[in-house]
This record gives C-alpha cells, structure tokens and sequence, in this order.
C-alpha cells in the first residue's frame, strides 16, 4: 500500500513530511515525493528508491530555503500500475502544474478515463492509474478546489485515499476517502491528513477517520468535512493512546494478525480489476446482474490463443507452490487442461520435457527467490510463453516473464505468507475460468456461477475473520500438542499442505499435511493420543471418505477438528471440534479454509510467546539457494 502524508500549519512543511513519511516506512514502498507550497508557488520533488534518496535529492534546496513553505503532500509509493521510477512516484500534478495529487488504492477504470482525457488535448507523463485524478481535477477546475474534486470523484471507480493541493489555493488541503484509510489529524496551529496514524502521532493524538465517500478540507486553524455530494458533516474524534510500534500495525499485535485481516481488502482489489460488465460494483455487494459479468484480463495480454496451450505448468517455492497445487486442481476442474506443478528447486535441476504449446504460471510474492527465477528462466529458454503471478511491480520476475498478472495485497511485512497466498489463488481461478470458458469447457452460466462466488469470497472471508475467537479459544486448548496433522482431499488435500505449513514455520511445531487417502498408506503409524488430526472437509462429495479418516485416526486416540461448510452437520457425531466457514464452490474453497488455519497457527506461535512476524531461521525472500 502506498503511504500517504499532508501538512498545512505554521511550520516548514517539507520536514514535516519527510518525518511523516519515515513513520510510514514499514508499510513497504519503492519510491517517494513530496509536494511543497510556499512562496515560490507548488514544486514537486519525488525520486525512485528510499526516502533517504529524496532528502539527498532535495537537501540543498532546503538549506537554501528554495523549498520553504507551510503546507504541502508526500506521499511513499507501493507501485501497482507502472514500474518504480521517478516520474511514476507521486505526488502527480495536471499539465500546468498547479495541482499536486497522491493516491492510494487502484484506479480500475484508469485506461478509459486515459482515453477519454487524452481526447480532450490532456498530456499524460507517468504509466499510473493516479495521474487521471490530478488531470480529472483539473478539467473541472475553475478556481474551487471542492466542486472540481466532488465532480472528478464521480468519474472515477476503484478505492482511493486522495490528498490533493493547488497553486491557487494556498490556505487548503483538500482529501478524500473511498476504501483506503485516511486519516486527519487537528494539532494545535497545524492540521494533516495520513494514510495511517503513525505518521500523525508526532503532531497531535487527535484525530478523525473518513469513512467512505468523505472528504476533509484542512486549513491552518482547523477541519470540516463533507460528504460527495458537497454536504458538511459532523465527525467524531478520537484520542489516540496507541504508542508508535501499536499504530504501526493498526493496533494489531503483530502484522502477521494485521496481514491475515487485509484479506478481504486484498482479495477484492486482486478481484474486482479483472472484472467487466454491470455489476462491478465493490465486490461482495448483491449487483444482481453478475450473469452480465465477465472475466478481463487484458491488463497481462490474455488472448484467445492461451485457449490452445496444451498444458500449463506451475512452479514456485513453499507458499506459493502450495497455489500452484491448488492452481493445477484449478485448471483441471475449470478448463480440462492438463497441468503440472513442481517446486522450482526440484523442477530446475530435473530434466524436464517441454511442449512447445506449454504456458507456464510461475509464482512468488516477492519475485525474488532464487529457485523460482531459476525455474522461470529455464522454461523460458524453451520458449514457452511465462506468466508471472507476483505481489511486486518491477520486481526481477515481474521484469522478466513475458507477461505479469499481479496480486494487489499490498506489502506483506511478516515472514509467514496470508494475504499474498489468498490473492494468488484469486489470480490462478481468473485464469483457469478465463481458459475455461475460451475453450468452451464451462458454460456461461457455469462462469456466471464461478463469478458470482468469487465476488463473494472477500466478506465471507471477514465472516471467518469475526468470529476468530472460536480458533483462538480452541488454539488455548490445543496449544501444548507437539504433533499435528493436517489431511483433506482434492482442494482440501492442496490447502492442507499450506495450513500445514503455516503452524510448522511460526510455532515450531511438527506439523504435516498428507492426502486422507493416504492415511493408510504410511501416516497412521504416527498417529497416538498426542497427536491433532485437522480434517480439511469441504469436497461434499467426498465428506463419506472424510468420516472415515477422521474415525480412523479418532479409533487411534488422536484428537480431531474439522473445518467444514457452515451448513454441513456431516461432522458433528464425527470430530471432537467443528469450524465453520461459510459455502462457496467446493472449488474455490481453499481461500477460506485457509483462514482459520492461519488464525490457528498464528494463536499457538502467540501462547507460546514467539514472534509470529519473524520465525527462526526463516527469512521474507529467499533471494539464494
Ligand atoms: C511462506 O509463509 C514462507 N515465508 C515461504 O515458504 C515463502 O512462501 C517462500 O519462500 C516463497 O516466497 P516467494 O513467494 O516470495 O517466492
């Protein structure tokens, strides 16, 4: 996510900003500017790499106070559209200058408002979604910061937190609010706004959260508010008694739990971009008219000729191997295609075959592992046409693989993976029903379905994420088991190795996952009554299978919990603990059922008095062998 920061008040405001926007560092960025408005008018300073790089880049102007000014915007960038560079940072301004904007969130109908405006003689600088919004405002500027915004907050689609000054209207700071937090602050001879309150604490405690389709006007001596259509609103303030290290995590413990609660936010930006026709609205809302909808993903130069691909091969490292298992069941399910999937580590140093109609998926959140660059460079000397699947723009894969569908998760600062798992599952299912439905495997109807369920996804995920309290109670309870399993079947069995996962690398715990066929086949041995059994148990159609295991492994003294659909009593005379999650397609299910296995896994690492952020020995990219 990118950070945002505004000062307006009696003091110099370039330091106040650079102050705000090193509170804002841990959010993760790749680039920073500022905007400043003083006497000689609204100058933007901004520069690719880290804030220490813009205040070399500006440290002699303000020595000679040539940057000297009570109010302006910085802004750290988190690059969704457009590679790190410095006429992509923000802040953005129209052509003549007056205007400075930054942004956070996504523009989703950025490419058409582009259009439309370079129609209109507007000239365009940077790749980013977030210029639009500086050149919208200024084609309905005439002289009034307020109603140009309020008519250009009409045009635009997507989530933003917006902070937005003008040449000709020095006394004001005008922002708005839709999806993405901003917050104002009221300090005494001073007023700001920032995405996050880290960046307030040093000048007030005070302090107002927009809400949705809010927008504030800061002036030196204090804030009003409005909704969009103009109306002033009353807000209610609050006194902030976090210290810093809390705020930066949102008041959460730990961004591992702060991670695992962006979810859903993730999962509809990952979503709903890719998404085209009426009804795409913000998703989860009832559009009614999701059988209009269909999937887009022009944005990585999808065209109907992936529909002759005669196999897709995955490959990725720990985490995002475990999408790809879940992204080969996928493709098979969704579009017949056959599809294998390997680890890069094993798959670079195996000898493999390729075709040359092959299309391969290659996955990591940090596009920086050395084995899965590895792999995406062998499969490219074969010719095959590479996609990437990453969570950083510009990174060495997203730069090296012929086309990139990114996940907008946003910067994802714990070692254990949440939020960059869920939203690579979304980008694999827009796929593998895109190849479905271009090779006629599914119906319109059927992708109706599958769109209509995917849309719902991001609030059933919150629906989990509300009643944690249930795993955290159970995770009390089970907190001192030294030997847990997980198993499931098909969709359960993938996401099982991922649930898996998460509890051994942040708890310590010997913990494995193994397909319940297999249970007979080798595991069972281990199983006494000191061991947990976690049965993955959404594939209706194999829940007779699933009772069997769990008496199985119950008949040897294990204790057993079952994560089920919450309309499903399969379970109850059968487990000693049920959880809940709400139905969608048997085939998307992983990106629920993974949840109350992160919660788990994140209680026990907490109970036993670990850090969840950073777990020994491992590290957030393994950029060597
Ligand atoms: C996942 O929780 C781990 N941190 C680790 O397995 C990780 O998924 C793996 O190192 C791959 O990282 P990448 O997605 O950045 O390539």
């Amino acid at each position: 996510m990118c950070g945002i920061v505004g000062y307006i008040g009696n003091q110099e405001a370039a330091p106040a900003l650079i102050g705000g926007l090193r509170k804002l560092e841990y959010r993760g960025y790749d680039s920073a500017g500022i905007a400043v408005m003083g006497k000689n008018g609204l100058k933007v300073r901004k520069s690719k790499g880290a804030l220490k790089f813009l205040e070399e880049k500006i440290a002699a102007e303000l020595a000679a106070g040539d940057l000297s000014g009570s109010m302006g915007l910085g802004h750290t960038r988190w690059a969704t559209h457009g590679e790190p560079s410095d006429i992509n940072s923000h802040p953005h301004t129209d052509v003549s200058g007056k205007i400075a904007v930054v942004h956070n969130g996504i523009i989703e109908n950025h490419a058409k408002l582009r259009a439309w405006l370079a129609g209109q003689g507007f000239r365009f600088r940077s790749e980013t979604d977030t210029e639009v919004v500086a050149h919208l405002i200024d084609f309905y500027y005439k002289g009034e910061l307020l109603p140009a915004l309020i008519s250009a907050l009409k045009r635009l689609e997507g989530s933003y937190a917006l902070g937005i000054i003008s040449a000709e209207d020095p006394d004001h700071i005008i922002a708005a609010r839709r999806e993405s937090p901003l917050v104002a602050g009221l300090g005494k001879g001073k007023n700001l706004i920032a995405s996050d309150v880290p960046a307030l604490l040093e000048h007030t405690r005070d302090v107002y959260y927009l809400k949705d389709r809010e927008i504030a006007i800061l002036g030196r001596d204090g804030i009003d508010f409005y909704n969009e259509e103009g109306r002033p609103i009353e807000k209610e303030k609050f006194r902030i008694e976090w210290d810093a290290a809390a705020a930066e995590k949102a008041g959460y413990e730990h961004f591992m739990l702060k991670e695992i609660h962006e979810q859903p936010k993730a999962l509809t930006d990952t979503l709903r971009a890719r998404l085209r026709g009426a009804g795409s609205e913000p998703a989860g809302t009832d559009s009614g008219a999701a059988g209009s909808r269909s999937i887009n993903l022009e944005e990585i130069g999808f065209d109907s000729s992936w529909a002759e691909a005669g196999r897709v091969v995955i490959s990725a490292c720990g985490t995002a191997w475990h999408a790809g298992v879940i992204g080969k069941y996928a493709f098979e399910h969704f579009a017949r295609i056959p599809a294998d999937v390997d680890v890069a580590s094993e798959f670079r140093y195996r000898n493999p075959i390729y075709n040359p109609r092959d299309i391969f998926i290659i996955l990591s959140q940090s596009g920086e592992t050395a084995d899965t660059l590895a792999a995406m460079r062998m499969a490219k000397k074969s010719g095959a046409r590479i996609i990437a699947i990453t969570n950083v723009v510009g990174s060495t894969l997203a730069r090296e693989a012929d086309l990139v569908m990114y996940t907008w998760a946003g910067p994802e600062i714990a070692v254990a993976s949440t939020k960059a798992f869920t939203t690579q599952l979304m980008c694999l299912y827009l796929i593998a029903l895109q190849f479905g439905s271009l090779r006629g495997v599914i119906s319109a109807a059927e992708l109706a379905a599958a769109i209509e369920a995917l849309d719902k996804i991001p609030s059933q995920a919150e629906r989990i994420l509300a009643d944690k309290e249930t795993i955290q109670r159970f995770a009390s309870l089970q907190f001192n088991k030294s030997k847990v399993f997980y198993m499931g079947r098909l969709f359960d069995y993938a996401a099982s190795l991922e649930s898996a996962l998460k509890l051994k690398e942040i708890s310590y715990t010997h913990c494995e996952a193994f397909a319940a066929g297999e249970l007979k086949h080798g595991p069972i041995a281990l199983v006494d009554p000191s061991t947990l059994v976690m049965a993955l148990c959404t594939q209706t159609a194999l829940f007779d299978k699933m009772v069997s295991n769990i008496k199985e492994v119950k008949a040897r003294g294990a204790s057993t919990a079952v994560i089920t659909w919450e309309d499903a009593d399969y379970f109850n005379e059968t487990a000693d603990s049920v959880f809940r999650i709400p139905r969608t397609l048997d085939s998307l299910s992983p990106m629920l059922s993974v949840i109350p296995a992160q919660l788990y896994a994140y209680y026990i690492s907490v109970l036993r008095g670990l850090d969840p952020d950073k777990p020994r020995n491992l590290a957030k990219s393994v950029t060597v062998e």
